[in-house]
């Protein structure tokens, strides 16, 4: 097995294509986007524009729409961005639509480039792990903050790799091996709360969602995104490639 990392979505175009595409925004989207399809939701499709996301949620009734710009809600949206809100009550069975900032447009940039696409963050990190353990080559892409390298993604991205065991790596797969191992001994949460954009939630009041995205493996599901659909719907590890 081959692992590459693209560090920010900028660096996707010149990536060779790949059979199975990750997106890792640790600090919301890959966290939020985990959780609704973890407690319930039916399907999350993902938007690089909130124009593109209100018009799918007109198209059919009960759609629930949700994410942010500059990490604060939308006008109008049922959710922000913080997974703390995508409660059992609220979502299961329910098919939402979200837009962020940076997640979601990175994947549509992944999918340009991968068969598979897949979205972790710590939440689901060994069920991400177990699903790619077949594949034969993987793109872990970190969606970064405003087109910039964020740590959070990373570390994730190492601790992926370093799951991962025995694999063939490029120089910024081992870029990403030794930031995970510089914090391997740190709690998660203490590395989230340390980071550029995990300061800035902070500050706007979002200490327990940052709190919440450091909770390792709470949430055992992959996002799988469904090229019929157009969103991601939830499979577990053991449904991975063979
Ligand atoms: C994003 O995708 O841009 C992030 O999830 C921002 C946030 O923290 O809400």
């Amino acid at each position: 097995m081959q692992v590459d990392v693209a560090l920010v979505p900028a660096e996707l175009p010149y990536c060779p294509e790949v059979s199975v595409g990750v997106v890792i925004d640790v600090l919301r989207a890959s966290s939020t986007i985990t959780t609704a399809l973890s407690n319930g939701a039916s399907l999350v499709a993902t938007f690089a524009e909130v124009e593109e996301a209100r018009g799918w949620g007109a198209e059919a009734e009960g759609r629930l729409l949700g994410g942010e710009r500059g990490a604060l809600p939308i006008e109008g949206f049922c959710f922000g961005n913080s997974p703390l809100e995508y409660t059992k009550e609220r979502v299961t069975g329910r098919q939402i639509g979200i837009t962020t900032t940076n997640g979601t447009r990175a994947v549509e940039l992944t999918l340009r480039q991968a068969r598979t696409v897949l979205m972790a963050s710590l939440l689901n990190i060994q069920a991400i792990v177990d699903y790619c353990r077949g594949a034969k080559d993987i793109l872990l892409v970190c969606a970064g903050t405003e087109g910039r390298f964020s740590l959070e993604d990373a570390y994730c991205a190492g601790m992926i790799l370093d799951r991962l065991g025995e694999i063939k790596t490029t120089d910024s797969a081992r870029l990403v091996q030794g930031i995970y191992g510089q914090h391997r001994e740190r709690e998660p949460q203490q590395v989230l709360m340390q980071t550029v954009h995990g300061g800035r939630l902070l500050q706007l009041g979002f200490a327990k969602d940052v709190e919440y995205c450091g909770k390792v493996d709470l949430c055992p599901v992959v996002p799988l995104w469904d090229r019929g659909e157009r969103a991601f719907v939830a499979v577990s590890g053991q449904d991975g490639e063979k």
